[in-house]
């Protein structure tokens, strides 16, 4: 199994959350109770990936650095590269080139998050995929906001078109993406689009092309929010205030995913959790160790 690399893609101006966003980066928005960043972190620890680059903007490298570091309490390897200006998701494969090298690597967005049972199974098993592309497909209320999935008769797709006029399915393309490593050379060839982006889309379309796109259909016991617009930031700090408090359980905890993997100790997550103590994280952390793995 060859190895796969992840991209967190937390650049951009925000500039539909201003003026919350002119200073502070919309990765480090609070989502309930902890920063929006560490929702696709854990999401990428869950999926396996324990080499991962963050894509930033250049004044935020300071704040991540403080919040994340290198990873290493997280028993993982993270570092950080600065996006002078978003031009697009596929732009992430042109920034990340030297960091990706020969793997595989899997793109999530920054505000993107996910939540749901079967996830880990799903991500996983792509995650194990040496070729091709594996993309999810959600269904959603307006998909013209998003990358829409059409599909054949017999449940094939046929193309993906970038934010439609008039979608022809309901099926939006999710913000996570497992390529093989020829996505850097595909990154390569893309052109700027109508909207000045280079378009994830048109690297999916060439993995369709080339009969190598897995699309694989999320059904409703999944939840799927992005966090781009107030109502959907404070939608998801709600959805995970709920579930949190009815369970008792926390979503987007790296520490408890990194301990639950093996990657980090019992010892190293007691000192993770003595500075957090006060605002109930740390608690959390050290209840995990009454409990079996
Ligand atoms: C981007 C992609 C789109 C995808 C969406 C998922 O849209 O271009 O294909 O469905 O992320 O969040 P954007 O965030 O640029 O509107």
């Amino acid at each position: 199994m060859k190895e796969r690399k992840g991209i967190i893609l937390a650049g951009g101006k925000g500039t539909r959350l201003y003026p919350l966003t002119k200073v502070v980066s919309k990765q480090l928005m609070p989502v309930y109770d902890k920063p929006m960043i560490f929702y696709p972190l854990t999401t990428l620890i869950q999926a396996g990936i324990k080499d991962i680059l963050i894509i930033i903007n250049p004044f935020d490298q300071d704040l991540f650095e403080r919040l994340l570091g290198d990873g290493n309490h997280l028993g993982i390897k993270i570092t950080y590269k600065v996006q002078q200006k978003a031009d697009g998701l596929a732009q992430a494969f042109l920034i990340g080139k030297e960091f990706i090298g020969s793997s595989n690597v899997a793109l999530i967005l920054g505000d993107n998050l996910f939540h749901g049972e079967t996830l880990e199974t799903h991500f996983t098993k792509s995650q194990k995929k040496d070729n091709g592309a594996t993309v999810f497909a959600y269904p959603v209320k307006n998909p013209e906001r998003y990358g829409v999935a059409n599909f054949d008769n017999n449940g094939n797709v046929v193309s993906i078109e970038e934010k439609p006029k008039s979608p022809k399915s309901k099926f939006a393309i999710t913000g996570i993406y497992f390529f093989d490593n020829s996505v850097v050379e595909k990154a390569e060839k893309v052109k700027p689009s109508d909207r000045g982006e280079l378009e994830i889309t048109d690297l999916i379309m060439m993995y369709l092309e080339e009969k190598t796109l897995h699309v694989e259909k999320f059904g409703s016991g999944i939840a799927w929010l992005d966090t781009g617009s107030h109502e959907s930031l404070l939608a998801a700090s709600s959805y995970v205030k709920i579930v949190e408090e009815r369970q008792g359980l926390k979503l987007g905890c790296p520490e408890e995913i990194s301990w639950r993997k093996g990657l980090i100790s019992d010892e190293q997550l007691i000192e993770i959790s003595k500075p957090l103590l006060k605002s109930g994280y740390g608690n959390y952390l050290m209840e995990k160790l009454n409990l079996t793995k």
